[in-house]
């Protein structure tokens, strides 16, 4: 062979390689889904109004990431995903009406609502349609247990609550009586509230007795304060919901209290910064989610959130994200399997929810997760924060407490 051939060959391996090269880079790049394809349906009812929007406000937020992620890699095998939201307001009435509505418009499954108050009311309405419903904020004691067809990505408090309670012990150790408050008319401040009074005898600490209940409608805890201080509590837990607690937290600091406080889920938000202000500082929340998790999906998730809100993603939006997500690759599991042209609405509804509770697993920005056959989620690592308030006192962030990532 002369040369000249030799460098032609040369040349022509050259640009077979490109190509290949090039078509691999093609490949991975995700295809989007098909706009021209009949959506998929997935039902959001979260609190859009009322005081419970400063969770419901995060969850829609969420939810939209993970519809628009999705998308952009394929949806549900070419087919884009469609979230229908309706808003369920703060009470059990709303609720059920963004249910039926949402099962009336024939969706897949529900992602909601925001209070476990709510879910003891609705969730079984879409049980008797047998419509799979994922719960991405209730931690009450037995939401999984209403039925069948539910099933949650927010872990229970009997799982979360205790961690902040340990943590308030390493920073303080000398800390021996503890007063606790709840909303006594709230589902998961009641249930919460269990757990915290059962970890403070567990950890062999002096509960102050008589634990001081509120409403979450409640704008004046004097007499309750009043009453907790008398027995100079070295920690205070609530458990309420973000504007009650928040308030509670504010009126506690006025009357003079200045040891730890601990608080739960209800306060696991920044949008209680407005109501405590400069006097959020220092409180305890334990979390089920950190923004920190160094995986691919939740690089992704907050690369988006950071690049929309400008801050870090907080709990109740990595939860929706994750509920989002755990529809999702179902579908595309079932439409493997099954193909969903091939199954009519209630087969295909049944047949989803199978999937859910089927123990596989989903790698979520809450790390990776599955459900037990009751609809439980089995989750692995928690985390507690510290609410750091900046000089401004309107601004702030929840400081991850990293010693005290507990895996269960
Ligand atoms: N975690 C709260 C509830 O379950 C929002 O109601």
């Amino acid at each position: 062979m002369n040369k000249s051939i030799l460098s032609r060959i040369f040349v022509v391996l050259s640009l077979l390689f490109v190509l290949v090269l090039g078509v691999a880079a093609e490949d991975a790049k995700p295809t989007p889904a098909d706009p021209n394809l009949p959506p998929v349906k997935i039902g959001v009812a979260v609190a859009q109004t009322s005081n419970v929007a400063l969770f419901g406000q995060e969850q829609v937020i969420g939810a939209q990431i993970a519809e628009a992620y999705f998308n952009e890699r394929g949806g549900i095998n070419g087919r884009p995903v469609q979230l229908v939201f309706q808003d369920t307001a703060g009470d059990e009435a709303g609720a059920i009406n963004a249910f039926q509505t949402l099962i009336a418009d024939d969706v897949v499954g529900i992602l909601g609502p925001t209070l476990s108050q709510q879910a003891f009311s609705a969730d079984p309405i879409a049980e008797q349609a047998g419509v799979p419903v994922i719960a991405p904020s209730n931690t009450a004691k037995g939401i999984p247990q209403i039925g069948e067809f539910i099933s949650r990505v927010s872990a229970p408090v009997a799982i979360v609550a205790p961690n902040s309670v340990k943590a308030a012990l390493k920073i303080d150790p000398t800390i021996q009586r503890v007063a606790v408050f709840y909303a006594q008319n709230d589902a998961f401040s009641t249930s919460e509230s269990g757990t915290f009074q059962e970890t403070v005898k567990e950890l062999g600490l002096e509960m102050l007795e008589p634990v001081q209940t509120f409403q979450t409608t409640d704008t004046d805890f004097s007499a309750q304060i009043t009453n907790a201080l008398a027995g100079n509590p070295q920690l205070v837990i609530i458990s309420g919901l973000a504007v009650d607690g928040g308030n509670l937290v504010r009126q506690l600091r006025e009357f003079g209290y200045t040891g730890l406080i601990v608080g739960g889920n209800g306060l696991n938000t920044a949008n209680i910064f407005p109501v405590c202000q400069a006097l959020c500082d220092g409180v305890l929340v334990a979390q089920a989610y950190s923004y920190s998790a160094d995986t691919e999906i939740n690089n992704a998730f907050r690369e988006v959130y950071v690049e929309q809100q400008g801050k870090n993603p907080p709990q109740f939006s990595a939860q929706a994200f994750a509920g989002i997500q755990v529809f999702v690759e179902s579908l595309i599991q079932l439409d493997d399997e099954q193909g969903l042209d091939n199954l009519d609405l209630a087969t295909l509804r049944a047949e989803l929810n199978k999937i859910i509770l089927s123990g596989r697993k989903f790698d979520t920005p809450l790390g990776t997760i599955s459900f037990t056959e009751e609809g439980e989620i089995v989750q692995e690592s928690f985390y507690v924060a510290q609410i750091q308030m900046n000089e401004d006192g309107t601004t702030g962030s929840f400081v991850f407490l990293e010693e005290d990532a507990k895996e269960e």
